[in-house]
């Protein structure tokens, strides 16, 4: 079966500079979702926000911008503002667990609000003609939240719903909820999109075979731990290129080279590269120890010794392990 696979917005993380660096050097990406915009009360769009979406900074990207709002007055002007830049649709975050955003009742703390949602979905169809989109967790306390909105959903024509199979009260612990996941195929004729704990070419295959009907897989932070990930699910193996040393290093150097740009102080820069070595080190489990070194790191050069060491011993591992074979 063809299915396609969809970048899962990290805010953080999938700014446009890992967007472009990944596609540059790796594959298996059809559509990237944008890391939310949030508006602060006033109708504008921060620089930041547009910087991240901006046509010309995600050239040969298929991009979908994303919002979090609770308000349709901000969801209207973010449509328009987004169908302006040329795009045709919005992608709404109903999953953000963080007790700053759901105690405002925003991300994930709105699923257990239908009446809001219906309101606002309300005006959205009735005031722009942009296609919406959702992206969600099963519920903030519970699962049974999806089941009492998913009735509502059903009233307008969404384009998909994402669901990310855990409550927000999890954060991102635990398991994903797969029998709840599988209520929610039950109870909708929406088109859904699985998100979460795609982290194997395996697990994906095991995911696949239990939701056939699925043909979109989200995958968030499987992406950033191994960038390879995708193509290789494309592909269905669970081989590396040879060359997997090499290419990973093409792609950190960019990163770096455009954080370096984009932060001012080596601390900065240190601590963005820091954040992606948390996961970056997960698919390198011989040399978890590195991480020490590349968080001891005060200045750049400390940093890339650090890194090549990561790299020059997963180097040698590697060779040591295609000679015995
Ligand atoms: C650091 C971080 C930032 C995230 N930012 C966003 C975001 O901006 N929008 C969103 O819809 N989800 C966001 N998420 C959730 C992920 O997109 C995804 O739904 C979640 O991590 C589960 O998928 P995964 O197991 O493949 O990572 C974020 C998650 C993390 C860990």
């Amino acid at each position: 079966m063809t299915f396609k696979l969809l970048s899962s917005p990290l805010q953080g993380f999938t700014d446009f500079r890992f967007r472009n660096a990944f596609n540059k050097y790796f594959r298996g990406i059809d559509t990237f979702y944008a890391p939310y915009i949030r508006l602060s009360g006033k109708l504008k769009i921060k620089p930041a926000y547009e910087r991240d979406i901006l046509p010309e900074n995600n050239a040969g990207l298929k991009l979908i911008p994303q919002i979090m709002t609770k308000d349709a007055d901000e969801f209207i002007y973010t449509a328009k503002y987004v169908q302006k830049l040329g795009y045709k649709e919005l992608n709404w975050n109903l999953g953000c667990p963080f007790p700053m955003v759901t105690k405002r009742g925003m991300g994930s703390g709105l699923i257990k609000d239908p009446a809001a949602i219906n309101n606002i979905l309300n005006r959205v169809n009735a005031e722009s003609d942009i296609i919406v989109s959702i992206k969600m967790r099963t519920g903030y306390e519970s699962s049974e939240e999806i089941l009492q909105l998913l009735p509502i959903l059903e009233r307008y024509p969404i384009k998909s719903i994402a669901i990310h199979a855990r409550v927000g009260r999890q954060l991102y612990k635990g398991k994903v909820d797969l029998d709840s996941f599988q209520r929610c195929i039950d109870s909708t004729g929406h088109k859904l999109y699985y998100n979460g704990d795609i982290t194997s070419v395996a697990r994906f295959n095991e995911l696949a075979a239990r939701f056939p009907m699925i043909d979109h897989w989200m995958i968030g932070r499987g992406i950033i731990a191994d960038p390879f990930l995708p193509g290789m699910i494309k592909s269905d193996t669970s081989e590396y290129p040879e060359n997997r040393i090499e290419v990973f290093s093409k792609f950190h150097d960019t990163l770096l080279n455009d954080y370096s740009q984009a932060l001012s102080g080596a601390s900065h820069i240190i601590m963005k590269m820091r954040q992606f070595w948390e996961y970056f080190i997960t698919s390198f489990p011989n040399s978890r120890n590195g991480l020490r070194n590349i968080k001891r790191a005060k200045s750049i050069s400390a940093y890339e010794d650090a890194v090549g060491k990561i790299l020059d011993n997963e180097r040698t591992r590697n060779q040591v392990k295609r000679s015995s074979h």
